[in-house]
């Protein structure tokens, strides 16, 4: 086994642990929900143990490197690599036992990202990709659909909690595809979503004022399944998440043109 191998399946393992962390505190436990910066972002005792498990796993096992967790931000590290983490992708969802949620896990060097997992737990799907190779549904090869034409395309959009800035984004958004697009959707979990367009179960996702964490991994999974991801002008800030139009690639420009 290589060290991306190597480093993939800790990933994966990580990702499927934090799961079961997840289901066990939504079984029975107290969830002490809290609000974080806008009204509607909240956490609980899950994302945190959650992250506390992955983040206490990549310190043991690999101790020089950095991390950056959506709930406790950056450890330094004394390397080139930092892993991207969210431990739990639609938090609203799973307060309220509503597929999909999941546990996102990438790692990057200064320059790109070098691999992603993404576990969605109701599902039990672990989608994963690296740098150079192809991706995968556990252990099966995805790939984004060939829809080239809006009326067929069956569209996911986010809402992020920051209403006030996106808002008419949104508006335009439901304005454009509503009645023209084949289907929109609205799921609650951005790293599960692009993971669905990777395997061709969406065309296109689109959303703005994310988090790094929340397209690192799906990110990756969607470029290596041959998808497209751009900033709302085309550019490549998305890795950023402030614009985020990820795409099976050959509908791309299309829907760009309707931001
Ligand atoms: C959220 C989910 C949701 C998206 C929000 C994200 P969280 O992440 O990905 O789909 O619309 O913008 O913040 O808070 O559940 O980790
Ligand atoms: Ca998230
Ligand atoms: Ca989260």
């Amino acid at each position: 086994m290589d060290r991306i191998e190597q480093m993939l399946a800790f990933a994966r393992n990580c990702a499927k642990e934090a799961g079961k962390i997840q289901l066990s505190y939504f079984r029975g436990n107290h969830l002490h929900i809290e609000t974080k910066f806008n009204m509607h972002d909240v956490v609980t005792v899950a994302d945190k143990e959650s992250e506390r498990y992955i983040i206490g796993e990549i310190k043991r096992t690999y101790p020089e490197h950095a991390i950056l967790g959506e709930e406790s931000g950056m450890h330094a590290g004394d390397s080139e690599y930092c892993w991207v983490i969210d431990p739990l992708d639609g938090t609203s969802n799973y307060i309220h036992d509503m597929a999909p949620y999941s546990v996102s896990i990438a790692l990057r060097d200064k320059e790109e990202l070098l691999l992603g997992v993404v576990y969605e737990v109701c599902r039990n799907e672990c989608f994963y990709a690296w740098k150079g190779g192809k991706a995968y549904l556990d252990g099966k090869e995805i790939r984004v659909t060939d829809v080239a034409v809006l009326d067929k395309a069956f569209v996911a959009l986010g809402f992020p909690y920051d209403s006030d800035h996106y808002r008419p984004v949104a508006q335009k958004l439901v304005d454009r595809l509503y009645g023209y697009a084949g289907g929109t959707r609205l799921l609650g979990s951005a790293a599960a979503e692009l993971c669905y367009v990777a395997c061709g179960r969406f065309d296109a996702r689109i959303e703005g004022y994310l988090g790094p964490w929340d397209v690192a991994a799906g990110g990756l999974i969607l470029m290596q399944a041959g998808g497209r991801l751009s900033d709302f002008s085309g550019g490549d800030t998305w890795p950023s998440a402030k614009q985020v139009v990820a795409s099976n690639g050959v509908i791309h420009d299309t829907i760009l043109h309707l931001l």
